[in-house]
C-alpha cells in the first residue's frame, strides 16, 4: 500500500519509522511545508521517498497519515475528504469547536472516506484490558476515576502559544480514554489549573499543572491531572475503582512511583522509569498505526471517529472555560454554544 505522511516534525519521524516498519506498507511518501525536511525523513527507508503535498492527496495514494502542526489538521483533513482518501491524523482535529464540528460535518457527509483520529491509549494493552474490565460488570460500580498525564518536563516555550492550553494539549487524552472506556458521557466539569513554573505558560496563557474534576451521567467521578513538571518520570495511568474491584493501568515496572517507605520491602525491583510518551506508548502507536492501514484498506472501521474527538473537545474546553471563570461548566452549555 502507497501510504502519504504529512508533517515531518517529531511525531511525523517517529511514525514514520512505525509506517515503513510495517508489511503492508510498501511505499512511504513523505510531505512536509520545509521540503528539506520531508527529505530527510525519507531517507529512513529504501520504502520512502519525499513529495509535495499535492502528491500526497494525489492518484494512487491509499491512505494519509497528518503529523503537521495542529493548526494544519482540520485544512488537510478537508483536503483528503475532497480526494476520497481515507486519513488519519494526530489529534486534535483543531483547537476551537466550528473548526472541528466544520471537519465532523464533512466526514459525516463523506461515508465513503474512513477519518481516524488519533487517541493512542485506545491501542495500549492496560487500557484495553480495563476497558473489558469494566464492560464485563466485574467491578461493580465505578463511583471513581483517577486519570494522570504527567510529562517530565516542558515543551519549548514556543509552543506553549500554539498548544490550545494543558486541557485540550494533554488532559483531552485522559477524556477521551475514560469516555472510551465507560462509555459513559460527562456532564459538568470543574477545572482548576496553576503556575509554579517557568514564566513563559503564564505569558502565553496557559497553566503548567491542570487538574478538572468531571461528572458523569451516571454519577461516577474522574479526577483527570496533567502537568509539565514531573521529574520522578513520564506517569500516564488510569486507576478504576469500584465497588466490587479496581484496575490500575499503567502499573509496571517503569511507572515512576517512588515510595515513601522502605524500597528494600518492595517484592519488585523498579525499572529505568519513562521519559517520553514515544516510550510509554511505542506499541500503542505501533498498534495504532497499523489498525489505520487496514481501515485505509477497508478491512475495519474506523476505531476513532471525528465525532467522538468532537465529544473530546467539548469536555476540554469546558475544563478551561471552568479554570478561567472559576466555576462550574456543564458541557450542554459547550454543546449548545
Ligand atoms: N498523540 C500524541 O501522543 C501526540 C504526541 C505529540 C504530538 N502530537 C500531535 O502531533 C502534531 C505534530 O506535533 P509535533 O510535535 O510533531 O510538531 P512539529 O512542530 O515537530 O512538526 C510539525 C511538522 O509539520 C510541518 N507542517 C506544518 N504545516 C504543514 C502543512 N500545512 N503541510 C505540510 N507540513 C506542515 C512542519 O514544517 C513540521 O515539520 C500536533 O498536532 C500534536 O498535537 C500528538
Amino acid at each position: 500500500m502507497r501510504i502519504a505522511l504529512v508533517g515531518a516534525g517529531q511525531i511525523g519521524a517517529a511514525h514514520a519509522r512505525r509506517l515503513v516498519a510495517l508489511d503492508a506498507v510498501t511505499e512511504l511518501l513523505v510531505a512536509d511545508g520545509d521540503p528539506d525536511r520531508a527529505a530527510a525523513l525519507a531517507a529512513i527507508s529504501p520504502k520512502a521517498t519525499h513529495v509535495s503535498a499535492d502528491d500526497a492527496f494525489g492518484a494512487g495514494v491509499d491512505g494519509v497519515v497528518i503529523t503537521a502542526n495542529t493548526s494544519a489538521h482540520a485544512p488537510l483533513l478537508h483536503r483528503a475528504l475532497d480526494a476520497g482518501v481515507a486519513v488519519f491524523t494526530e489529534k486534535p482535529i483543531a483547537l476551537d469547536v466550528p473548526t472541528t464540528r466544520a471537519v465532523v460535518e464533512h466526514a459525516a457527509a463523506r461515508p465513503d472516506v474512513p477519518v481516524q483520529i488519533g487517541f493512542q491509549r485506545r491501542f495500549d494493552a492496560g487500557y484495553l484490558a480495563a476497558r473489558d474490565a469494566y464492560r464485563s460488570g466485574s467491578l461493580g460500580f465505578v463511583h471513581t476515576v483517577h486519570a494522570t498525564t504527567y510529562d517530565v518536563s516542558p515543551p519549548p516555550a514556543a509552543y506553549i502559544p500554539t498548544s490550545g492550553g494543558l486541557f485540550k494539549d494533554c488532559s483531552i487524552h485522559d477524556v477521551d480514554a475514560i469516555a472510551w472506556l465507560t462509555g459513559r458521557q460527562a456532564v459538568s466539569v470543574w477545572g482548576t489549573g496553576s503556575n509554579m513554573g517557568a514564566d513563559f505558560f503564564r505569558d502565553g496563557g496557559d497553566v503548567d499543572t491542570c487538574n478538572a474534576l468531571i461528572t458523569y451521567d451516571d454519577e461516577m467521578t474522574a479526577l483527570v491531572s496533567a502537568t509539565r513538571y514531573h521529574g520522578s518520570g513520564h506517569d500516564v495511568r488510569l486507576e478504576l475503582h469500584g465497588s466490587a474491584d479496581s484496575r490500575f493501568v499503567g502499573l509496571d515496572d517503569r511507572a515512576p512511583l517512588v515510595t515513601a517507605e522502605d524500597p528494600a520491602a518492595l517484592s519488585w525491583t523498579p525499572a529505568e522509569p519513562y521519559q517520553t510518551y514515544h516510550q510509554r506508548f511505542e506499541a500503542a502507536y505501533r498498534a495504532e498505526l497499523a489498525t489505520f492501514v487496514d481501515v485505509a484498506a477497508g478491512r475495519a472501521p474506523s476505531p476513532c471517529t471525528p465525532a467522538e474527538a468532537l465529544e473530546a473537545l467539548y469536555v476540554a474546553e469546558a475544563c478551561g472555560i471552568s479554570m478561567r471563570e472559576h466555576r462550574p461548566v456543564t458541557i450542554a452549555e459547550i454543546r449548545e454554544s
